[in-house]
Protein backbone atom coordinates (compact mmCIF):
# COMPACT_ATOMS: atom_id res chain seq x y z
CA UNK A 1 0.00 0.00 0.00
CA UNK A 2 1.42 3.38 -1.03
CA UNK A 3 1.75 6.14 1.71
CA UNK A 4 2.15 9.86 0.58
CA UNK A 5 3.18 12.02 3.15
CA UNK A 6 3.83 15.96 3.51
CA UNK A 7 6.99 15.65 1.71
CA UNK A 8 6.15 13.49 -0.85
CA UNK A 9 2.86 15.97 -1.88
CA UNK A 10 5.06 19.08 -1.89
CA UNK A 11 7.61 17.49 -4.42
CA UNK A 12 4.66 16.03 -6.08
CA UNK A 13 3.32 19.96 -6.55
CA UNK A 14 6.35 21.32 -7.33
CA UNK A 15 7.19 19.31 -10.10
CA UNK A 16 3.56 19.90 -11.83
CA UNK A 17 3.42 23.20 -10.83
CA UNK A 18 1.05 24.77 -8.62
CA UNK A 19 -1.09 26.08 -11.51
CA UNK A 20 -1.31 22.77 -13.91
CA UNK A 21 -2.17 20.91 -10.38
CA UNK A 22 -4.97 23.29 -9.91
CA UNK A 23 -5.78 22.86 -13.39
CA UNK A 24 -5.97 19.38 -13.04
CA UNK A 25 -7.85 19.17 -9.84
CA UNK A 26 -10.74 21.84 -11.31
CA UNK A 27 -10.96 18.91 -14.15
CA UNK A 28 -11.28 16.16 -12.17
CA UNK A 29 -13.88 17.24 -9.87
CA UNK A 30 -15.97 18.86 -12.88
CA UNK A 31 -15.52 15.49 -13.71
CA UNK A 32 -16.37 13.81 -11.13
CA UNK A 33 -19.19 16.22 -10.22
CA UNK A 34 -20.90 15.13 -13.63
CA UNK A 35 -21.09 11.75 -12.68
CA UNK A 36 -23.24 12.64 -9.72
CA UNK A 37 -25.56 10.21 -10.16
CA UNK A 38 -23.15 7.47 -10.37
CA UNK A 39 -21.24 7.94 -6.64
CA UNK A 40 -22.84 6.42 -3.24
CA UNK A 41 -22.92 9.97 -1.04
CA UNK A 42 -24.04 10.61 2.26
CA UNK A 43 -23.57 13.51 4.91
CA UNK A 44 -20.43 12.99 6.77
CA UNK A 45 -20.02 11.95 10.07
CA UNK A 46 -19.94 14.58 12.28
CA UNK A 47 -18.56 14.39 15.85
CA UNK A 48 -19.17 17.19 18.14
CA UNK A 49 -17.66 18.94 20.70
CA UNK A 50 -17.96 22.20 22.18
CA UNK A 51 -14.65 23.61 20.91
CA UNK A 52 -14.52 21.98 17.26
CA UNK A 53 -15.43 18.57 15.17
CA UNK A 54 -14.21 15.86 14.51
CA UNK A 55 -15.62 14.20 10.63
CA UNK A 56 -15.22 11.18 8.32
CA UNK A 57 -16.22 12.15 5.13
CA UNK A 58 -16.62 8.72 2.83
CA UNK A 59 -17.51 8.14 -0.88
CA UNK A 60 -17.55 5.83 -3.32
CA UNK A 61 -18.06 4.81 -7.03
CA UNK A 62 -18.15 1.05 -8.90
CA UNK A 63 -14.54 1.28 -9.14
CA UNK A 64 -12.76 3.15 -5.96
CA UNK A 65 -13.91 3.96 -2.04
CA UNK A 66 -12.25 6.75 -0.32
CA UNK A 67 -12.75 8.83 2.89
CA UNK A 68 -11.05 11.75 4.69
CA UNK A 69 -10.40 12.18 8.74
CA UNK A 70 -10.75 16.08 9.08
CA UNK A 71 -11.05 18.30 12.26
CA UNK A 72 -12.36 21.72 12.72
CA UNK A 73 -11.03 23.66 15.86
CA UNK A 74 -11.20 27.36 15.53
CA UNK A 75 -9.19 28.26 18.63
CA UNK A 76 -6.31 26.08 17.64
CA UNK A 77 -4.23 28.59 16.46
CA UNK A 78 -4.67 30.43 19.22
CA UNK A 79 -2.41 27.09 20.54
CA UNK A 80 -0.15 27.33 17.51
CA UNK A 81 -2.35 24.43 16.24
CA UNK A 82 -4.10 24.27 12.65
CA UNK A 83 -7.50 24.60 12.16
CA UNK A 84 -8.41 22.15 9.93
CA UNK A 85 -6.03 19.06 9.77
CA UNK A 86 -6.85 15.95 7.41
CA UNK A 87 -5.65 12.42 6.31
CA UNK A 88 -7.60 10.20 3.39
CA UNK A 89 -7.84 6.90 2.60
CA UNK A 90 -8.07 5.55 -1.10
CA UNK A 91 -9.21 1.87 -1.74
CA UNK A 92 -10.39 -0.19 -4.64
CA UNK A 93 -13.59 -2.09 -4.35
CA UNK A 94 -13.11 -4.78 -5.76
CA UNK A 95 -11.53 -7.24 -3.44
CA UNK A 96 -11.73 -3.62 -0.93
CA UNK A 97 -8.55 -3.49 -0.18
CA UNK A 98 -6.46 0.23 0.57
CA UNK A 99 -4.62 1.69 -2.54
CA UNK A 100 -2.84 4.52 -0.48
CA UNK A 101 -3.07 6.41 2.94
CA UNK A 102 -2.40 10.32 2.37
CA UNK A 103 -1.80 13.14 4.02
CA UNK A 104 -4.71 15.66 3.37
CA UNK A 105 -3.94 18.91 5.51
CA UNK A 106 -2.65 20.50 2.10
CA UNK A 107 -4.84 18.57 -0.42
CA UNK A 108 -7.55 19.61 1.93
CA UNK A 109 -6.66 23.34 1.03
CA UNK A 110 -5.68 22.64 -2.67
CA UNK A 111 -8.81 21.23 -3.53
CA UNK A 112 -11.34 23.75 -1.28
CA UNK A 113 -9.88 25.57 -3.49
CA UNK A 114 -10.60 23.94 -6.72
CA UNK A 115 -13.85 23.83 -5.25
CA UNK A 116 -14.14 27.81 -5.37
CA UNK A 117 -12.62 28.11 -8.84
CA UNK A 118 -15.60 25.65 -10.32
CA UNK A 119 -18.05 27.06 -8.51
CA UNK A 120 -16.81 31.18 -9.63
CA UNK A 121 -17.03 29.68 -13.47
CA UNK A 122 -20.66 29.20 -13.44
CA UNK A 123 -22.12 31.70 -10.65
CA UNK A 124 -19.18 34.71 -11.14
CA UNK A 125 -19.03 37.28 -13.77
CA UNK A 126 -16.56 36.53 -16.05
CA UNK A 127 -15.12 39.87 -16.22
CA UNK A 128 -14.58 39.78 -12.30
CA UNK A 129 -11.04 41.71 -11.50
CA UNK A 130 -11.55 42.49 -8.38
CA UNK A 131 -11.33 39.86 -5.79
CA UNK A 132 -12.01 40.47 -1.57
CA UNK A 133 -10.91 37.57 0.84
CA UNK A 134 -12.10 38.14 4.37
CA UNK A 135 -9.73 35.76 6.77
CA UNK A 136 -6.34 35.75 5.80
CA UNK A 137 -5.54 31.99 7.63
CA UNK A 138 -3.96 28.92 6.60
CA UNK A 139 -6.72 28.41 3.64
CA UNK A 140 -6.82 31.76 2.01
CA UNK A 141 -3.61 31.67 -0.52
CA UNK A 142 -4.91 28.56 -2.03
CA UNK A 143 -8.41 30.06 -2.29
CA UNK A 144 -6.24 33.23 -4.04
CA UNK A 145 -4.26 31.01 -6.71
CA UNK A 146 -7.17 28.79 -7.93
CA UNK A 147 -9.68 31.71 -8.23
CA UNK A 148 -6.93 33.46 -10.17
CA UNK A 149 -6.59 30.26 -12.77
CA UNK A 150 -10.33 30.87 -13.35
CA UNK A 151 -10.72 34.89 -13.16
CA UNK A 152 -8.74 37.78 -14.49
CA UNK A 153 -8.07 38.80 -11.32
CA UNK A 154 -6.36 41.94 -10.95
CA UNK A 155 -7.05 43.56 -7.20
CA UNK A 156 -6.92 41.45 -4.01
CA UNK A 157 -7.87 43.38 -1.29
CA UNK A 158 -8.13 41.27 2.20
CA UNK A 159 -8.86 41.96 5.66
CA UNK A 160 -8.38 39.51 8.86
CA UNK A 161 -8.69 40.69 12.63
CA UNK A 162 -5.52 39.25 13.24
CA UNK A 163 -3.00 41.81 11.70
CA UNK A 164 -0.25 39.43 11.76
CA UNK A 165 -2.50 36.71 9.29
CA UNK A 166 -2.71 39.97 7.02
CA UNK A 167 1.71 40.24 6.98
CA UNK A 168 1.88 36.79 6.62
CA UNK A 169 -0.33 36.57 3.30
CA UNK A 170 1.15 39.79 2.33
CA UNK A 171 4.15 38.07 2.10
CA UNK A 172 2.90 34.83 0.57
CA UNK A 173 1.34 36.89 -2.32
CA UNK A 174 3.79 38.94 -2.42
CA UNK A 175 5.02 37.79 -6.23
CA UNK A 176 1.90 37.62 -7.93
CA UNK A 177 0.86 39.82 -10.49
CA UNK A 178 -1.91 41.22 -8.67
CA UNK A 179 -2.09 44.60 -6.70
CA UNK A 180 -2.47 44.18 -3.18
CA UNK A 181 -5.07 46.30 -1.26
CA UNK A 182 -4.78 45.68 3.09
CA UNK A 183 -8.04 47.20 4.41
CA UNK A 184 -8.79 47.96 7.93
CA UNK A 185 -12.15 46.44 8.21
CA UNK A 186 -14.83 43.96 6.49
CA UNK A 187 -16.60 46.75 4.76
CA UNK A 188 -13.56 48.33 3.15
CA UNK A 189 -12.03 45.03 1.95
CA UNK A 190 -15.61 43.91 -0.05
CA UNK A 191 -16.92 47.32 -0.63
CA UNK A 192 -15.61 47.48 -4.50
CA UNK A 193 -15.22 43.68 -5.13
CA UNK A 194 -16.80 41.62 -7.84
CA UNK A 195 -16.15 38.41 -5.98
CA UNK A 196 -15.56 37.72 -2.09
CA UNK A 197 -14.26 34.70 -0.68
CA UNK A 198 -15.35 34.13 3.57
CA UNK A 199 -12.44 31.70 5.17
CA UNK A 200 -13.05 33.02 8.77
CA UNK A 201 -13.21 30.34 11.47
CA UNK A 202 -15.27 30.98 14.74
CA UNK A 203 -17.49 28.82 16.52
CA UNK A 204 -20.59 30.91 16.61
CA UNK A 205 -22.90 32.34 14.71
CA UNK A 206 -21.46 35.89 12.65
CA UNK A 207 -22.70 38.33 9.81
CA UNK A 208 -19.59 39.41 8.66
CA UNK A 209 -21.46 42.08 5.97
CA UNK A 210 -25.28 42.77 4.74
CA UNK A 211 -26.50 43.08 1.26
CA UNK A 212 -26.85 46.49 1.06
CA UNK A 213 -22.71 46.82 1.23
CA UNK A 214 -22.42 44.68 -1.58
CA UNK A 215 -22.21 46.02 -5.58
CA UNK A 216 -24.54 44.32 -8.23
CA UNK A 217 -23.43 41.08 -9.67
CA UNK A 218 -21.66 39.86 -6.62
CA UNK A 219 -20.30 36.60 -6.66
CA UNK A 220 -19.81 35.41 -2.71
CA UNK A 221 -17.99 32.20 -2.00
CA UNK A 222 -18.89 31.15 1.47
CA UNK A 223 -16.39 28.83 2.59
CA UNK A 224 -15.61 29.71 6.74
CA UNK A 225 -18.98 28.89 8.13
CA UNK A 226 -18.87 24.49 7.90
CA UNK A 227 -20.66 23.17 10.52
CA UNK A 228 -23.52 23.16 12.60
CA UNK A 229 -23.75 26.77 14.93
CA UNK A 230 -20.87 28.17 12.60
CA UNK A 231 -22.39 30.75 10.07
CA UNK A 232 -20.72 33.69 8.65
CA UNK A 233 -23.86 35.40 7.31
CA UNK A 234 -27.25 36.47 7.98
CA UNK A 235 -30.31 34.76 6.83
CA UNK A 236 -31.42 38.15 5.14
CA UNK A 237 -28.77 37.97 2.82
CA UNK A 238 -28.59 34.70 1.70
CA UNK A 239 -32.59 35.31 0.39
CA UNK A 240 -31.38 38.28 -1.90
CA UNK A 241 -28.99 35.97 -3.60
CA UNK A 242 -29.07 32.41 -6.15
CA UNK A 243 -27.56 30.20 -3.31
CA UNK A 244 -25.75 26.70 -4.78
CA UNK A 245 -24.81 23.86 -2.53
CA UNK A 246 -22.62 20.71 -2.46
CA UNK A 247 -25.28 18.83 -1.30
CA UNK A 248 -28.35 19.28 0.37
CA UNK A 249 -28.54 16.80 2.79
CA UNK A 250 -25.49 18.03 4.47
CA UNK A 251 -25.61 21.71 3.83
CA UNK A 252 -28.57 21.71 4.98
CA UNK A 253 -27.32 21.03 8.82
CA UNK A 254 -23.84 22.52 8.57
CA UNK A 255 -24.20 25.55 5.77
CA UNK A 256 -25.37 29.39 6.13
CA UNK A 257 -28.63 27.49 5.13
CA UNK A 258 -28.91 26.00 8.58
CA UNK A 259 -30.64 29.26 9.27
CA UNK A 260 -33.36 28.62 7.02
CA UNK A 261 -34.50 26.00 5.05
CA UNK A 262 -33.48 23.67 2.06
CA UNK A 263 -36.28 26.62 -0.11
CA UNK A 264 -33.06 28.98 0.16
CA UNK A 265 -31.25 26.51 -2.49
CA UNK A 266 -31.08 27.38 -6.05
CA UNK A 267 -29.30 24.45 -7.37
CA UNK A 268 -26.61 21.79 -6.06
CA UNK A 269 -23.07 22.53 -7.92
CA UNK A 270 -24.08 19.41 -10.15
CA UNK A 271 -26.85 20.67 -11.58
CA UNK A 272 -24.87 23.58 -13.37
CA UNK A 273 -22.32 21.74 -13.95
CA UNK A 274 -24.45 18.87 -16.36
CA UNK A 275 -26.98 21.86 -17.31
CA UNK A 276 -29.82 21.06 -15.53
CA UNK A 277 -29.55 24.59 -14.27
CA UNK A 278 -28.28 27.51 -15.96
CA UNK A 279 -25.36 29.05 -13.73
CA UNK A 280 -25.25 32.94 -13.47
CA UNK A 281 -28.09 34.54 -16.03
CA UNK A 282 -26.78 38.26 -16.14
CA UNK A 283 -24.24 41.20 -14.43
CA UNK A 284 -26.62 42.12 -11.82
CA UNK A 285 -27.81 38.82 -9.85
CA UNK A 286 -26.09 38.34 -6.66
CA UNK A 287 -24.69 34.66 -6.60
CA UNK A 288 -23.63 32.57 -3.06
CA UNK A 289 -21.86 29.44 -3.22
CA UNK A 290 -22.63 28.18 0.32
CA UNK A 291 -19.19 25.60 0.21
CA UNK A 292 -19.21 22.68 3.33
CA UNK A 293 -16.53 20.57 1.67
CA UNK A 294 -18.31 17.25 0.46
CA UNK A 295 -16.56 13.81 0.22
CA UNK A 296 -16.32 13.83 -3.68
CA UNK A 297 -13.80 16.20 -3.61
CA UNK A 298 -11.37 14.16 -1.61
CA UNK A 299 -12.46 11.32 -3.17
CA UNK A 300 -11.18 13.10 -6.49
CA UNK A 301 -8.17 14.56 -5.18
CA UNK A 302 -7.09 11.38 -3.71
CA UNK A 303 -7.41 9.70 -7.54
CA UNK A 304 -5.91 12.88 -8.89
CA UNK A 305 -2.75 12.41 -6.48
CA UNK A 306 -2.73 8.85 -6.65
CA UNK A 307 -2.39 8.47 -10.56
CA UNK A 308 0.34 11.45 -10.48
CA UNK A 309 2.21 9.23 -7.97
CA UNK A 310 2.28 6.22 -10.04
CA UNK A 311 3.31 8.15 -13.16
CA UNK A 312 6.29 10.08 -11.34
CA UNK A 313 6.96 6.91 -9.23
CA UNK A 314 6.61 8.78 -6.07
CA UNK A 315 5.46 7.76 -2.80
CA UNK A 316 6.58 4.84 -0.25
CA UNK A 317 5.57 1.02 -0.11
CA UNK A 318 4.42 0.51 3.75
CA UNK A 319 3.32 -2.94 4.87
CA UNK A 320 0.03 -1.97 6.49
CA UNK A 321 -1.98 -5.00 4.32
CA UNK A 322 -0.75 -8.60 4.77
CA UNK A 323 0.30 -10.51 1.94
CA UNK A 324 -0.26 -14.00 2.65
CA UNK A 325 0.72 -17.15 1.17
CA UNK A 326 -2.80 -18.96 3.12
CA UNK A 327 -5.46 -15.76 3.20
CA UNK A 328 -6.11 -18.31 5.91
CA UNK A 329 -3.17 -18.69 7.99
CA UNK A 330 -3.58 -14.77 9.59
CA UNK A 331 -2.14 -16.97 12.58
CA UNK A 332 1.26 -17.11 10.80
CA UNK A 333 2.12 -13.19 10.55
CA UNK A 334 2.53 -13.80 14.37
CA UNK A 335 4.74 -16.57 14.12
CA UNK A 336 6.92 -15.07 10.99
CA UNK A 337 7.92 -12.28 13.21
CA UNK A 338 9.15 -13.72 16.38
N1 LIG B 1 -15.78 24.65 3.17
C1 LIG B 1 -14.74 23.86 3.20
O1 LIG B 1 -14.62 22.92 2.42
C2 LIG B 1 -13.64 24.18 4.18
C3 LIG B 1 -12.38 23.58 4.04
C4 LIG B 1 -11.37 23.94 4.91
C5 LIG B 1 -11.62 24.86 5.93
N2 LIG B 1 -12.88 25.39 6.05
C6 LIG B 1 -13.19 26.37 7.09
O2 LIG B 1 -12.62 27.59 6.66
C7 LIG B 1 -12.31 28.40 7.80
C8 LIG B 1 -10.88 28.91 7.68
O3 LIG B 1 -10.00 27.81 7.81
P1 LIG B 1 -8.44 28.07 8.05
O4 LIG B 1 -7.80 26.74 8.05
O5 LIG B 1 -7.96 29.13 7.13
O6 LIG B 1 -8.52 28.67 9.54
P2 LIG B 1 -7.48 29.66 10.25
O7 LIG B 1 -7.83 29.62 11.70
O8 LIG B 1 -6.10 29.35 9.83
O9 LIG B 1 -7.86 31.10 9.64
C9 LIG B 1 -9.06 31.75 9.90
C10 LIG B 1 -8.78 33.24 9.94
O10 LIG B 1 -10.02 33.94 10.07
C11 LIG B 1 -9.76 35.08 10.87
N3 LIG B 1 -11.03 35.60 11.38
C12 LIG B 1 -11.85 35.05 12.31
N4 LIG B 1 -12.96 35.82 12.47
C13 LIG B 1 -12.82 36.86 11.60
C14 LIG B 1 -13.64 37.97 11.27
N5 LIG B 1 -14.81 38.18 11.87
N6 LIG B 1 -13.21 38.84 10.33
C15 LIG B 1 -12.00 38.64 9.70
N7 LIG B 1 -11.20 37.60 9.98
C16 LIG B 1 -11.60 36.71 10.91
C17 LIG B 1 -8.79 34.59 11.95
O11 LIG B 1 -8.08 35.62 12.57
C18 LIG B 1 -7.88 33.66 11.11
O12 LIG B 1 -6.74 34.33 10.63
C19 LIG B 1 -12.54 27.49 9.02
O13 LIG B 1 -13.77 27.82 9.59
C20 LIG B 1 -12.57 26.09 8.44
O14 LIG B 1 -13.35 25.22 9.20
C21 LIG B 1 -13.88 25.07 5.19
Amino acid sequence: MMLIDIDTLAKMISRTGLERFNVQLLERLEGDFAQWENFQKSPRHVTTYPHGVIELMPCANDEFYSFKYVNGHPANTGEGKLCVVAMGLLAEVQHGYPLMVCEMTLLTALRTAAVAALGAKYLARKNSRHLAIIGTGAQAEFQIHAMRAQLPIQQLSYFDVDPSAMDKFAHNMASLDVELLPCDSVAEAISAADVIVTATAARQQVALFDFDQLKPGVHIHAMGGDCSGKTEFSLELLQQCKVVVEYIPQTKHEGEIQQGDESLVYAELWQLITGKKDGRLNDQELTFFDSVGFALEDFSTLKLVYQLAKQMNLGEEVNLIPQLDDPKNLFGLLNAKN
